[in-house]
C-alpha cells in the first residue's frame, strides 16, 4: 500500500528515500525465451535503433568562477532500486540531487520514487546545477534539458551538450520565467525515451512576487503529481519494448504505451488531503501517453495555470488533454468533502489520436455515441482481447486516488483573477499573414518535420529566426496518404525550446472520421495560456505566436512523443542577432 502524505516533513533531502541500495555493478543480460509473450526486461538497455549517430559525448563543463549562485545543486544521474510494490525492488535510474547553497527547500527529493527532486527557485535568482553522468552504459551519455525555461544555448540541455558517464556539467542561469511549473529530464539523442522511461525526470518550480501575492495553496498544499505509464514484468523490473522486430517497429512508430499509470513514479497511488483548496500540478512525463483529466465524481475541472504558469483567471472544463512534455495546474478544494471520501483523477476515454482510420470505422454512422464525457472504453475492443492489458491510445484510467483524512481550520479561496499574463497581439508579428509552416508528417514509418530529420548541428535557412522577434508558426498535423500504415496519422505534442508561446488558433481537415476523433477531445485543450508544448490531433493545425528571446544560437524543437523525437523528429532553429 503506497499512502502518501506529501508532507514536507516526510520529504528526505539529499537523495532518494526508500532506495534500498545502488546497483550492483553489472547488470547482467537475461535472454528471454522466444516463445513468451513476456515483455522484454530493460535491464537498462542499450539504445532503441535510431537512424541518426547518437551525440559524441562533450568533455564537460566547470562551474565558472564569474558566476555566483544565490542556489547550487549537485544533481547526479546514477542506478538505484527502489521498492515500488511487494515482492522485488525495481532497478531504476535517478537522479541524486543535494542542496549545496540555498534554502533546503530547493530541491526536495519525492518519497520512495526514481523521479525528482522538485526543485524550487525564485524568479531572478541565479542557480548553477552541477550534474554529474554516472550512468553505468556505454549508451548512457546524458545532458539536462530545463523543459520551458529561457536560457543560453549551451545551459539548454541541447543534445550536442551530452556529457559520458564519468563526466560533469555545470549549469549555470539566471532564473527569467515567470512562475510556472517547467521540470527537466535528459535529452541525449537516440536515448532520451529510454532514460526517461528508467526513471530521470523532475520538476523545476519557479515563483515570482505576482504570484506570491495571490497566498495559493503553499508548501504541502501545493503539490507536484508527474504522471507516466510503465510496464513492469513479472520481477518488477521496468520493461520497454515488447519482443520481436515488428514489435519493436510498430512501437516506435506510435511510441510507447506502458499498461500500468505511475503517478510520481508509483503504481497505484494514493494521496491523503485535508478538507480544504489545494494547487495540483499535473506534468505528463510519459514517453507517448496522452491523457484526458476528469475527476472522477464529475466535478468539473478549475485550471489556473499551463505550461508558462497562471493563467489571467480560473477557468472551467469538464476535462483536458495533457499530451506528453505538457503541465496543467488545476485548483482542488475538498473542503465541502466528508472525512474519509475518495476522489479520483481520472483519464477518460478518447478516440481517434493514433490511426482513427482504423478505430474510427466502427464508429462512422453513430456519431450520437461521441458525446464528450460518455465512456468509451469498448471501443476498439475487437484488436484487445479482455486478457490483455488495454495499452491503446485512448483506454480509460485512474491517474491518483485522492482520500481526505483531516480537519481543517481555513483554507485560501480561489481569486477571480490570478496573472497579467502580459500576451503579444498577432498584428505586431513580424509575419502577421505569412506563418512559417511546420508539417509532421509519416513516411516509410518514419515521422518528419518539413520533410526533414534531425541533424545535431544544423539549421537550414527557413529555420533561422531572428533574435527578439514576433513570429506566427502553423505547425500542420497532415495526414499520410498511401502509407502502409497510420494514414491519417496520430496526434504529436510539438514542442519548442527556449520559448514559451500563444496558441491562437485550431483548425481541422474537413474530413468525417476526423472530426469524430476530434469532438472526444477538443473540449479538453486550454488555450488560454503561456505554452511550450502543443498537442496536435490527426489532420489538425495550429498557429502560434511566439517571442524568440535574446539568445542567439541553435535549439531544438520537436515531437514530445519520446520516441518520436528520438526517431529523428526534431530539427534545430537558429536564433541570429
Ligand atoms: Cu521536454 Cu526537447 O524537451
Ligand atoms: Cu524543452
Ligand atoms: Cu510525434
Amino acid at each position: 500500500m503506497n499512502r502518501n502524505k506529501l508532507s514536507r516533513r516526510t520529504l528526505l533531502l539529499g537523495g532518494v528515500a526508500g532506495i534500498l541500495s545502488a546497483c550492483s555493478a553489472s547488470a547482467s543480460s537475461t535472454s528471454v525465451p522466444a516463445a513468451t509473450a513476456e515483455p522484454k526486461p530493460t535491464e537498462f538497455p542499450s539504445a532503441q535503433p535510431t537512424n541518426v549517430m547518437s551525440a559524441m559525448p562533450d568533455a564537460g563543463r566547470a562551474p565558472s568562477k564569474d558566476f555566483v549562485p544565490d542556489v547550487e545543486l549537485a544533481l547526479m544521474a546514477t542506478r538505484a532500486e527502489v521498492q515500488l510494490m511487494a515482492g522485488k525492488p525495481t532497478r531504476v535510474f535517478t537522479y541524486q540531487a543535494q542542496v549545496l547553497k540555498g534554502s533546503a527547500e530547493s530541491a526536495v527529493a519525492l518519497p520512495n520514487s526514481p523521479l525528482g527532486p522538485v526543485i524550487r527557485v525564485k524568479q531572478g535568482q541565479k542557480v548553477r546545477i552541477n550534474f554529474t553522468n554516472s550512468l553505468p552504459g556505454k549508451d548512457d551519455a546524458s545532458v539536462i534539458h530545463w523543459h520551458g525555461l529561457m536560457l543560453p544555448e549551451d545551459m539548454d540541455g541541447h543534445p550536442r551538450f551530452a556529457i559520458a558517464p564519468g563526466q560533469s556539467y555545470a549549469y549555470e542561469f539566471e532564473v527569467v520565467n515567470r512562475a510556472g511549473t517547467y521540470w527537466f529530464h535528459p535529452h541525449p539523442h537516440g536515448q532520451t525515451a529510454r532514460q526517461v522511461y528508467n526513471g530521470l525526470a523532475g520538476m523545476f518550480i519557479v515563483s515570482d512576487a505576482e504570484e506570491a501575492a495571490l497566498g495559493l495553496p503553499s508548501d504541502e498544499f501545493d503539490v507536484p503529481l508527474i504522471v507516466q505509464d510503465r510496464t513492469f514484468d513479472k520481477n518488477n523490473q521496468l520493461a520497454y519494448f515488447g519482443q520481436g522486430m515488428m514489435a519493436g517497429a510498430m512501437e516506435t512508430l506510435m511510441g510507447f504505451r506502458g499498461e500500468k499509470v505511475v503517478m510520481n513514479g508509483q503504481p497505484d497511488y494514493k494521496l491523503e488531503v485535508s478538507k480544504r483548496a489545494y494547487r495540483l500540478r499535473v506534468l505528463n512525463g510519459s514517453n507517448a501517453r496522452i491523457y484526458k483529466l476528469a475527476w472522477g465524481d464529475g466535478t468539473p475541472l478549475t485550471v489556473i495555470g499551463t505550461d508558462g504558469g497562471l493563467l489571467e483567471k480560473p477557468i472551467t472544463r469538464e476535462f483536458a488533454m495533457l499530451a506528453p512534455g505538457e503541465r496543467i495546474e488545476l485548483w482542488a478544494d475538498f473542503s465541502d468533502h466528508v472525512l474519509g471520501n475518495e476522489v479520483t483523477l481520472e483519464s477518460l476515454a478518447f478516440a481517434g489520436a493514433e490511426d482513427p482510420a482504423e478505430e474510427m470505422k466502427g464508429m462512422m454512422g453513430s456519431s450520437s455515441a461521441m458525446t464528450k464525457t460518455q465512456s468509451m472504453s469498448g471501443m476498439g475492443a475487437g484488436t484487445a482481447p479482455s486478457t490483455q492489458p488495454d495499452t491503446r491510445l485512448g483506454a480509460p484510467m485512474t491517474l491518483v486516488t485522492i482520500r481526505v483524512t483531516k480537519e481543517a481550520n481555513e483554507s485560501p479561496k480561489l481569486p477571480k483573477t490570478l496573472a497579467k499574463p502580459s500576451f503579444y497581439t498577432v498584428a505586431s508579428a513580424i509575419n502577421t499573414d505569412q506563418p512559417r509552416t511546420f508539417e509532421l508528417k509519416q513516411k516509410n514509418m518514419q515521422w518528419f518535420i518539413n520533410g526533414r530529420q534531425w541533424e545535431m548541428d544544423k539549421a537550414a535557412a527557413d529555420e533561422t529566426v531572428k533574435a527578439d522577434t514576433l513570429e506566427v508558426w502553423e505547425i500542420v498535423n497532415a495526414i499520410s496518404p498511401g502509407e502502409q500504415m497510420h494514414t491519417l496519422g496520430m496526434a504529436h505534442p510539438f514542442h519548442i525550446h527556449g520559448v514559451q508561446f500563444q496558441v491562437l488558433e485550431r483548425k481541422l481537415l474537413d474530413d468525417k472520421l476526423l472530426k469524430l476523433a476530434y469532438a472526444t477531445v477538443s473540449d479538453g485543450y486550454v488555450n488560454e495560456g503561456w505554452k511550450d508544448t502543443v498537442m496536435l490531433m490527426p489532420g489538425e493545425r495550429a498557429k502560434l505566436l511566439i517571442k524568440f528571446g535574446k539568445h542567439t544560437g541553435l535549439f531544438a524543437y520537436h515531437c514530445h512523443n519520446l520516441e518520436h523525437e528520438d526517431m529523428g523528429m526534431m530539427r534545430n532553429y537558429k536564433v541570429v542577432a
